[in-house]
Formats: C-alpha cells, sequence, structure tokens
C-alpha cells in the first residue's frame, strides 16, 4: 500500500484487522465520512478543534501534517472513528538527544456517538498501543484528555495506561473556562497489562 506522507506508518501492513475493526490510514477521501461525528457537539466539546463547517473542517483534515498521523477505525466497511498517531522524541539532555528521537508517540481517538458503548474505541486503541510497541518498536505512549472527559479516561485505564500528571485548571476551553487536565503514559515493557 503506498501512503505519502504516512512516513512512519510505513513500517507497518496496513490494512490492520482486529476482531471487530479495520485500522488503515487517512486519505483525503475519508473527509465527508469523518466530518459526520467531527461535526457532532458530543465530539468537539472534548478535542481540539471544533468546526463549524465542512469547508473549515477540510482545511484541518486535508493538512498534510495532520493527515499523515491519523488512522481511521473502519466496522463493516463503515467509518466510525479516527485515530492520532504521532510519533516524537522524547526530551533529553543534549549530549543524548540523538538516541531520544522518534521513540514515542502521542495517541488520540474519536467515535462517532452512534456506536459508543461497545468497546470499540477501546478496541482500536488497544490495537494501537499494539502497533506502537510491537510494530513501531517505540518505548512510550502518551496521552492526555480534560479531567472531566470521563469516557477518554476510563478507556485509557481500561487499557492499563497509567495516570502520570493531574494539572489544575491548565487548559483553556472554547467555553471560556480553565479545567483541568490529565496526562496518561504507558511504557513497551508494561505492555500488555495482564487483563488487556
Ligand atoms: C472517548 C471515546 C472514544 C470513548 O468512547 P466509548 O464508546 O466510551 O469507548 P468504547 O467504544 O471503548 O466503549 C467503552 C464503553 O462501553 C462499555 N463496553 C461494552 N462492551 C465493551 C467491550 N467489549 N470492551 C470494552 N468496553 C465495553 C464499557 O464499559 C465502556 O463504558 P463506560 O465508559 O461507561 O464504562 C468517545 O467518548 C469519544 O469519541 N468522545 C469524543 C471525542 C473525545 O473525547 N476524544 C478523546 C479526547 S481526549
Amino acid at each position: 500500500m503506498v501512503l505519502p506522507g504516512h512516513p512512519v506508518l510505513e513500517a507497518i501492513s496496513w490494512p490492520v484487522r482486529t476482531d471487530r475493526l479495520t485500522l488503515r490510514p487517512a486519505t483525503r477521501d475519508d473527509l465527508e465520512a469523518t466530518w459526520r461525528f467531527h461535526r457532532l457537539d458530543a465530539v468537539g466539546r472534548w478535542i481540539t478543534r471544533a468546526p463549524d463547517t465542512l469547508e473549515e473542517y477540510r482545511v484541518g483534515f486535508e493538512d498534510v501534517g495532520s493527515l499523515a498521523k491519523t488512522l481511521v477505525v473502519e466496522l463493516d466497511g463503515e467509518v466510525v472513528g479516527d485515530l492520532m498517531l504521532r510519533v516524537e522524541d522524547a526530551w533529553a539532555q543534549a549530549e543524548v538527544a540523538d538516541q531520544a528521537r522518534n521513540v514515542q508517540a502521542e495517541l488520540g481517538w474519536v467515535l462517532h456517538p452512534d456506536h459508543a458503548g461497545n468497546g470499540y474505541a477501546t478496541e482500536a486503541v488497544r490495537e494501537l498501543i499494539r502497533l506502537c510497541f510491537e510494530d513501531l518498536g517505540l518505548r512510550r505512549v502518551t496521552a492526555s484528555c480534560f479531567a472531566d472527559n470521563g469516557a477518554s479516561w476510563r478507556l485509557m485505564e481500561r487499557l492499563g495506561m497509567r495516570r502520570e500528571t493531574y494539572n489544575v485548571r491548565e487548559s483553556l476551553h472554547r467555553s471560556g473556562d480553565w479545567l483541568d487536565g490529565m496526562g496518561y503514559a504507558l511504557l513497551a515493557d508494561e505492555w500488555p497489562p495482564a487483563q488487556v
């Protein structure tokens, strides 16, 4: 599969299948399918961007850097969610910075609310973490969320991710409120946790 703009993802043989889902890199053709859920308040309220129109959404979605780190999640051939996989450097002291390049990934997830509550997001993110550790050889994955986003932090805890930071009123929500945020992480040698 040719993946222009997806250099990191070329290390993986796509599509990837789980028991119920298919994961693959997003393409421009996924614009409208993903807009169907990104346009919903229940989704937009928790994520970085909540565009009002498809055209506004298109600008962010088609950005080369953004597309290169986006996967879509399909259920029976329908796009029901998307995932972010952003490979990045770990912090390091200057003398060893070369050894810390591209060793970890920040992850993200969105599921169409019509399909919530069935474990689909958990199943997709479980596979995403496996890909990070087993196929990409990364040493750590991280993710963050608003403390009020219970569905997201429960998903992380279900998968064995560890809450490592709790930041009080550090993130400005578009509502105008400064909200608490939480950071989660998991190391390769902690995967898979016993119950996952
Ligand atoms: C975060 C988000 C992806 C979680 O979706 P979700 O449907 O709760 O997660 P899953 O699909 O894994 O389903 C898990 C829920 O189904 C239940 N469930 C049912 N069958 C299950 C199964 N086979 N495996 C796991 N959980 C199952 C779980 O108990 C859980 O419910 P609970 O959280 O009330 O305990 C979704 O709420 C979303 O897209 N939110 C908007 C965007 C967002 O917040 N993104 C993250 C920003 S940090």
